[in-house]
């Protein structure tokens, strides 16, 4: 067994460190790359529900103009096995890639509803996908609809998908949900079998001059680890279900944080973005490094060991840290 060996969703994985889903898993040329260099599994970019819904609208769309065009149209009607709902490219991908990779390969999709999609995390299971990773985007900016109608959607959605899948589920969250531990509860009870913490929420910049919004999505820094940091280190003295840190984990020390705050394995984007695919190489290497100049033989006596009930004050991820903060003046 070696020094960084872990499981995460029941897989066994080499090390800790995964390449989260964007554009360096979206080639086959940067996946190679990427298990080369020491990534232990691969997330897929993303099947958006929007791609698939807009597909079948426009199958549906067709359909529906050669039927009010010719009257006799039956016969006009396109032939699904010739024009079959265009299957979204990330399937093709995922083939290739569990055709070619050693490493577990995470299929990923994007959506909040489960209308007419459920299909597609079944053909990912098909293609070979070793697990789903569900991204719950959604910007919650409808003010008819409340928490509970909203956290009850996506916890139907993950419930349905888990028991029509029977293949390891994990959910990527937004940290803005008003109460993200009873979330993770209900969504561990609903069968996610693992939690990543945390998607990026976009935020579009203003151009003031123009009046327009900007659509350049920023990469993260190193600073942002700190938020699945202190979040992974609170549920991992609650739950038991597997947690996966992304966002900010850019450096060694990053990584390390996260796995000590509880994370089963640690994600990344940005930095391999900003770096190649070789700094998975570098994290890994300096990781090891680390734990041989102090004495850890498996990152498996390290793990957890900043969770929140072992902290000698646990008030230091919660609020009463803050109070102290802004009355001692520490910034
Ligand atoms: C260019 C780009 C594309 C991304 N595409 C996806 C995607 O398809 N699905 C997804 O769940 N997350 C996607 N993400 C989010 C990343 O997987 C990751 O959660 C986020 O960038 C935070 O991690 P980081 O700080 O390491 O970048 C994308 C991120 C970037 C920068």
């Amino acid at each position: 067994m070696s020094a960084l060996s872990t499981t995460y969703l029941g897989l066994s994985l080499r090390s800790p460190l995964v390449a989260s889903a964007g554009p360096l898993t979206g080639s086959m040329d940067s996946l190679r790359k990427l298990e080369d260099a020491g990534a232990a599994a691969v997330v897929l970019p993303s099947v958006f529900e929007e791609q698939v819904r807009n597909e079948e609208a426009f199958v549906d769309h067709f359909l529906e103009i050669q039927s009010e065009a010719q009257p006799e149209a039956q016969r006009f009607f396109p032939d699904p096995e010739l024009y079959p709902v265009q299957r979204p490219r990330q399937l093709e991908l995922l083939q290739e890639a569990k055709a070619a990779l050693e490493i577990p390969v995470i299929a990923s999709l994007n959506g909040a509803t489960s209308q007419g999609w459920k299909e597609l995390a079944l053909q990912m299971k098909e293609a070979g996908a070793d697990a789903i990773e569900l991204n719950l985007y959604e910007v919650a900016a409808d003010p008819s609809v409340d928490s509970a109608e909203l956290e009850n959607r996506q916890c139907e959605l993950v419930r349905e998908l888990s028991e029509c899948l029977k293949l390891p589920l994990a959910v990527k969250l937004s940290p803005y949900y008003s109460a993200l531990a009873n979330m993770a509860g209900k969504l561990e009870q609903a069968g996610a079998g693992a939690l990543v913490l945390f998607n990026r929420f976009y935020q579009p910049d203003f151009d003031c001059e123009r009046r327009t919004a900007s659509r350049r999505l920023g990469l993260s820094t190193s600073r942002e680890h700190l938020l699945p940091q202190t979040w992974i280190s609170i549920l991992r003295s609650q739950r038991q279900l597997d947690l996966a840190a992304s966002s900010g984990m850019h450096q060694a020390g990053d990584v390390l944080g996260a796995l000590m705050a509880g994370a089963d394995i640690v994600m990344s984007t940005s930095a391999l973005l900003k770096n190649g695919p070789e700094h998975i190489g570098t994290l890994t290497r300096e990781l090891v490094e680390w734990m041989e100049e102090h004495d850890y033989p498996h990152i498996d006596d390290l793990r957890g060991c900043m969770q929140r009930k072992y902290l000698e004050d646990p008030s230091l991820v919660e609020r009463a840290n803050y109070l102290t903060l802004l009355h001692q003046g520490e910034w």
